[in-house]
């Protein structure tokens, strides 16, 4: 059985993660406008992860007889200026999950959950994967500058990445 603490923390996480699709998905629409399609299809499959990341949680929560309660999800915003705001944002946004999940394995350490921390480790290496992403596209943005033909260029490579499922729970 999940301690009501950690059950209550990782509720508040799951609404975390589901904010982030709705930004990414934001974010995503916002590209698509720009015609930039390789850099929309990078954060539509962003907000995929993101998904996936608030569904482990829950399924989590569930079978170690937790109780699930969703909160309502904040509207994200809908205008981005550049590639490079955009890109900001993101970095800066999956420091503040990364801080956010460092505070649940705290919790999971004071309340001497082993279980949890196992689970939660999966989150702490992801969350290196989800700032080195973001911090790797944001540094050739600026070394790509105003130059159209390089971002036009990073657009064709942006369209590569796909999907990749994740174990739904552990
Ligand atoms: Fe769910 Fe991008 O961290």
């Amino acid at each position: 059985m999940i301690n009501k603490k950690l059950q209550d923390a990782i509720n508040t996480q799951i609404n975390k993660e589901l904010y982030s699709e709705y930004l990414y998905l934001s974010m995503r629409a916002w590209f698509a406008q720009q015609s930039l399609d390789g850099f929309a299809n990078w954060m539509d499959i962003q907000a995929q992860e993101e998904h996936a990341h608030a569904m482990k949680f829950f399924n989590y929560v569930i079978e170690r007889g937790g109780k699930i309660e969703l909160e309502a999800i904040e509207k994200p915003a809908h205008d981005f200026e550049s590639p490079i705001k955009a890109f900001q944002i993101t970095l800066e946004h999956e420091g503040y999950v990364t801080s956010s999940i460092n505070g649940l394995m705290d919790i999971a350490i004071s309340e001497n959950d082993h279980a949890a921390r196992s689970f939660l480790q999966w989150y702490v290496d992801e969350q290196v994967e989800e700032e080195a992403n973001a911090d790797k596209i944001l540094s050739q943005l600026k070394m790509i500058g105003d130059r159209i033909e390089g971002v036009l260029m990073m657009d064709r490579e942006l369209a590569q990445r796909v999907f990749v499922p994740i174990t739904p729970a552990k």
